[in-house]
């Protein structure tokens, strides 16, 4: 019996901590055990590299989880937003209004592909590093690391502008225009919608996506005393700086966006009107009061973002390099040879 006992503890699996039994169900593809054969150490690997980058400099981390957000709203979680564009062709990168992706988010999943391919060639996706790296980060900065069940595969193609542009909520919307937006994918609550914005209790925004609040006129919701250090900071309507979007904790991974609102103290339209509006407020007031609850639910509205749409099975591939699909690369690495016999 007790040989039994021991022998059951050696096959079950974990994954932070939580029996994989023990954990919701995946979407078809994906696995709480993907690479349990084919890169046992995943985990450890991201975690080294990415840790003495965010020991230099936590901002890195708001950075992550909105290039994560963008990749998953944007034709699901498939590393499309990683692909360069072309002249002809403008990647989603390109197409992200007023281009607030920060270019270090990429280099910081170029390097943990590096570091994976290293010790577990051709197995891995970009698109699981990608949220298994932004899981981390936000646990680092003081948040849950939420769940990411893997499997996910490399998109071959990337979203074109106006579906990008779409896809994507505006800083400047409300809650009925953010609720038909995430509704659209699968998104059923409001709840999902106030966990997920709590994503800018850390990061800076840009002048460019709340200078409507200031010029012509000031909104009325904005408290004036914030007001007045967004007008130093936007001096005028067309003034590049940014702001940090938690004027409490800006690097902290905490509840303390949810008080800002309270206190006409949110950066966008698209997070005051969560305050505004009587159908999100008492989310807002629970999330601001308890930080567990919102923890809770940042956690859950996480795990179904990061299985949106993904490719699984033998859908896209496993990339090579983050930026550019294997074929791209394949005709410049081919020796003329073997080249000239594909074409035979
Ligand atoms: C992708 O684009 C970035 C930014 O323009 C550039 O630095 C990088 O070298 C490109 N990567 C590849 C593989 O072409
Ligand atoms: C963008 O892609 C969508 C969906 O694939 C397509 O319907 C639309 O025509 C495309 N638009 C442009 C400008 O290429
Ligand atoms: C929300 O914004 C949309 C688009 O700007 C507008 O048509 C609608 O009236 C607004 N709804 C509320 C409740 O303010
Ligand atoms: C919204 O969805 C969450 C799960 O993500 C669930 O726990 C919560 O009860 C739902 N809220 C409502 C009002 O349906
Ligand atoms: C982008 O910038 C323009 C003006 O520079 C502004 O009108 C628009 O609201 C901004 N869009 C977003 C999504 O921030
Ligand atoms: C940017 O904002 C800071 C305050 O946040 C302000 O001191 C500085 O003058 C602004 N820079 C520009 C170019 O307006
Ligand atoms: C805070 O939220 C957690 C998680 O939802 C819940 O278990 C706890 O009872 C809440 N605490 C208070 C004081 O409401």
């Amino acid at each position: 019996m007790e040989f039994i006992a021991m022998f059951l503890i050696v096959i079950v699996s974990f994954v932070h901590g939580v029996r994989t039994t023990d954990l919701p169900t995946p979407v078809d593809g994906l696995s709480w055990t993907f690479y349990k054969e084919s890169c046992p150490n995943l985990e450890s690997i991201v975690k080294s590299t990415i840790e003495p980058v965010l020991e230099q400099d936590i901002t890195q981390a708001p950075g992550l989880l909105r290039l994560l957000f963008h990749d998953c709203f944007v034709q699901g979680c498939d590393a499309s937003i990683m692909l360069n564009g072309t002249s002809s062709e403008p990647s989603e990168q390109e197409a992200i209004p007023n281009l607030t992706l920060r270019a270090q988010a990429f280099e910081i999943i170029n390097e943990i592909k590096e570091a994976v391919e290293d010790k577990c060639s051709g197995v891995v996706s970009c698109a699981d590093i990608l949220a298994l790296a932004t899981s981390y980060a936000v646990f680092v900065s003081g948040g849950p690391e939420f769940l990411v069940p893997l499997g996910r595969r490399d998109s071959l193609s990337f979203a074109n502008q106006t579906v990008t542009v779409n896809s994507l909520p505006s800083s400047t919307s409300n809650v009925t225009v953010l609720m038909t937006l995430f509704a659209e994918k699968g998104f059923d609550n409001f709840t999902d919608l106030v966990a997920l914005s709590g994503g800018h209790t850390f990061g800076v925004g840009h002048c460019a996506s709340f200078v409507g609040r200031l010029y012509p006129t000031q909104d009325p919701a904005l408290n004036s005393r914030f007001a007045e250090e967004l007008y130093l900071t936007c001096s005028t309507v067309a003034t590049i700086n940014t702001t940090d979007l938690d004027i409490r904790t800006p690097n902290l991974f905490d509840n303390m966006h949810y008080v800002d609102l309270q206190n006409g103290e949110g950066l966008f339209t698209s997070d005051q009107d969560l305050y505004k509006d009587t159908r999100t407020r008492h989310i807002v007031n629970n999330f601001a009061q308890n930080q567990s609850s919102f923890f809770h639910y940042f956690a859950l509205s996480m795990l179904k973002m990061v299985q949106l749409d993904v490719l699984t099975g033998s859908q896209g591939e496993i990339r090579r390099n983050c930026a550019v699909r294997n074929t791209d690369t394949s005709i410049v690495d081919i020796p003329v040879r073997s080249y000239s016999n594909l074409i035979a």
